[in-house]
């Protein structure tokens, strides 16, 4: 164990050593999925390479970046909120350049620089190694846009810089974009189309994050369970592949297999599944491994048929009970969340009881629950008017969050008595003399340090609950 953590110090320090050369200052933000965390990492390994060290102070930043969001109408309003501080940090340090990345910046390109005085540069999720190029442009005064959507760029050859990391747990891209069109939903447009990447840089990561003393990895995808590796190119062109091509093609079922093989003792997730998507290959090979741990993140937006097909979710209520049915059979305790959205465009009150009764049916162990948010630019933008009231849909969006918060604590109850196997992640947020990491199903386990630190695999008694959190003690031995 020292030894593990011994490498994960010189695993830093060697990161540290490439970077002393560096001169300038990035403050680098994210905002939204766990994928823009992810490019951050990506973009800050780009920069390292190019003169800039990551700070943590924006004072002192000579580029400001923002990785920003589009997937709600609120989440653009936080980052023009900090936009605003930015602007009066710049007028203190007339030097410091500020950047758009993301989902905002490749959904507005061009005109943010016209609603955003004080950006200088615009940068789309695949246009990243760019960046050295774009910020000379930057330095000799001019502003700068890149936001070019690829068929190819999967930045599967760049070591992420693991900002702000545990050396715990951390994310591995394996699929960029997404052609699941659903109606509601900007991520095709701002993330491009659908490819994955190669199974090799992926393995190659997962090793050199084993190597340097990483227990987790979450494998990270818009719609993961649609991984396809033929050789390169995008998922819709899969069909013209030659016969050689088909036959020694990866699925996720596969990729699942060859990363909890390669590392058997790494703690596997992976995360987003749809529905439509997931196949009984992959609940399969769930089961076969023990580090590949029993939970699924799988939204499912609504409950009701009729709202289904009007968000081109391609799967039924019924085919999704025996998605849950088949998961529950061949893993009985697998942890599972969802994603709800109230008050999709012509949502009726009985469309909403499908979205209870579809809750009830699975019971979740946690959810993010959401008020529709009408998105520029996508299908129901254009051909649905948003015309459920503001206050039916807020009504809605807490029936669904109450009987969500019922059935999470009706989850964490399951859990008493039990002896689960925790990960150390992190201090508790509320107790200095208390550890915090998550159990196999993702639920977040708090207990006594002990002699215990942070990355030990540690087996705890649970003894008490709230809805979102087990309480317990380890047990010796
Ligand atoms: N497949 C993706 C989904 C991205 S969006 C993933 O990897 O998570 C995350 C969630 O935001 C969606 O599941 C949906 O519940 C919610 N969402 C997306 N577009 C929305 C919109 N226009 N209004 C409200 N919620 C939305
Ligand atoms: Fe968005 Fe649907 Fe893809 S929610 S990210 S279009 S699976």
């Amino acid at each position: 164990m020292e030894k593990i953590i011994d490498e994960t110090l010189q695993g830093q320090s060697l990161v540290k050593e490439i970077n002393e050369k560096n001169t300038k200052k990035l403050y680098i933000e994210s905002y939204g999925c766990q994928m823009n965390f992810s490019d951050s990492e990506i973009v800050a390994s780009i920069l390292a390479k190019n003169g800039y060290n990551t700070t943590s102070s924006l004072e002192d930043a000579d580029l400001v970046l923002v990785n920003t969001c589009s997937i709600r109408e609120k989440a653009e309003q936080t980052v023009r909120k900090r936009l605003e501080k930015f602007n009066a940090v710049k007028k203190q340090n007339q030097d410091m350049k500020v950047g758009v990345l993301g989902c905002m910046a490749e959904r507005l390109k061009h005109k943010f620089l016209e609603e955003e005085k004080i950006v200088d540069l615009v940068v789309g999720p695949d246009a990243y190694k760019d960046l050295p190029n774009l910020l000379e442009e930057v330095e000799s005064g001019q502003n700068a846009v890149n936001v070019i959507l690829s068929k190819e760029e999967t930045y599967g050859d760049i070591t992420p810089v693991r900002l702000q990391s545990n050396g715990v747990s951390a994310f591995v891209s394996i699929t960029r974009g997404c052609d699941n069109m659903c109606t509601f939903c900007v991520v095709p447009f701002t993330r491009g189309r659908e490819r994955s990447r190669d199974p090799q840089s992926i393995l190659e990561e997962v090793n050199d994050l084993w190597a340097k003393g990483f227990k987790e990895v979450t494998l990270l995808g818009q719609n993961v369970d649609s991984y396809l590796w033929y050789g390169g190119g995008l998922k819709k062109d899969f069909k013209n592949a030659t016969p050689m091509q088909k036959a020694t093609s990866v699925n996720f079922a596969n990729l699942l297999d060859m990363v909890a093989k390669a590392q058997p003792r790494m703690r596997i997730r992976f995360s987003t599944s749809n529905p439509q998507d997931m196949t009984l290959d992959v609940i399969e090979s769930m089961a076969k491994h023990e580090n590949i741990c029993n939970y699924i993140h799988l939204p499912v937006q609504s409950g009701s048929n009729t709202v289904l097909k009007a968000m081109n979710r391609l799967h039924t209520r019924e085919e999704y009970f025996t998605l849950i049915d088949n998961i529950r059979k061949l893993i009985p305790d697998c942890g599972i969340s969802q994603d709800m959205i109230a008050g999709f465009p012509g949502e009726t009150e009985e469309d909403h009881q499908d979205t209870l009764t579809l809750m009830e049916y699975v019971k979740y162990d946690f959810g993010f629950m959401f008020a529709y948010s009408e998105r520029p630019g996508t299908m129901a933008a254009r051909k649905l008017e948003d015309d459920i009231p503001l206050n039916v849909k807020k009504r809605r969006l807490q029936e669904i969050i109450a009987l969500q918060q019922r059935h999470s604590l009706y989850r964490t109850q399951q859990h008493l008595g039990k002896v689960e196997e925790v990960l150390i992640e992190k201090e508790s947020k509320k107790s200095k003399d208390h550890w915090a990491g998550r159990n196999t199903q993702n639920t977040m386990v708090v207990f006594p340090k002990e002699n215990y630190k942070i990355g030990d695999f540690v087996m705890v008694k649970i003894t008490d609950c709230t809805s979102a959190t087990l309480l317990g003690e380890a047990v010796s031995g």
